[in-house]
């Protein structure tokens, strides 16, 4: 292996992007609800939480959540971090539902990376503007 490649290696080895998730789950309930929002990597080897928030509400409510994340670039084969945001709760209904927000392809060079979303917890959406 000659030196120029060593030096790409560690370099990619050493490189990080912070994420900034955000957003708002809104539920209407006559009851208490508990939600997940997670921020979700996914590769080729498996789905990981970079970072997860959780809380319980009693009626109807907004909340909003803001939290970070890194992801480091483990992998040699991607050059990109396929991320979404994933919501799993129980609002208007006794069994678990879910809704994971579309993927973004964010390119593992970059330093920060930045996304919202608003999820609607009843009809078990993602709100667009
Ligand atoms: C949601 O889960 C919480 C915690 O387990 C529970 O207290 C609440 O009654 C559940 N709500 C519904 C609508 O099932």
């Amino acid at each position: 292996m000659n030196s120029l490649i060593l030096v790409l290696l560690s370099a990619s080895l050493v490189a990080a992007t912070n994420f900034d998730f955000s957003g708002a789950v809104k539920c209407e309930s006559k009851g208490r609800w508990c939600f997940t929002v997670r921020g979700i990597e996914v590769d080729l080897i498996s789905d990981d939480e970079l970072v997860a928030y959780d809380k319980c509400q009693d009626g109807d409510k907004t909340v909003k959540f803001s939290m970070l994340g890194v992801a480091d670039d483990d992998g040699l084969l991607d050059s990109t971090f396929e991320i979404a945001l994933q919501v799993t709760h129980n609002c208007s209904s006794s069994t678990e539902k879910s809704v994971t927000s579309e993927y973004y392809n964010v390119p593992v060079k970059e330093v920060a990376f930045a996304m919202s979303k608003n999820f609607d917890l009843n009809a078990n959406i993602v709100v667009v503007p």
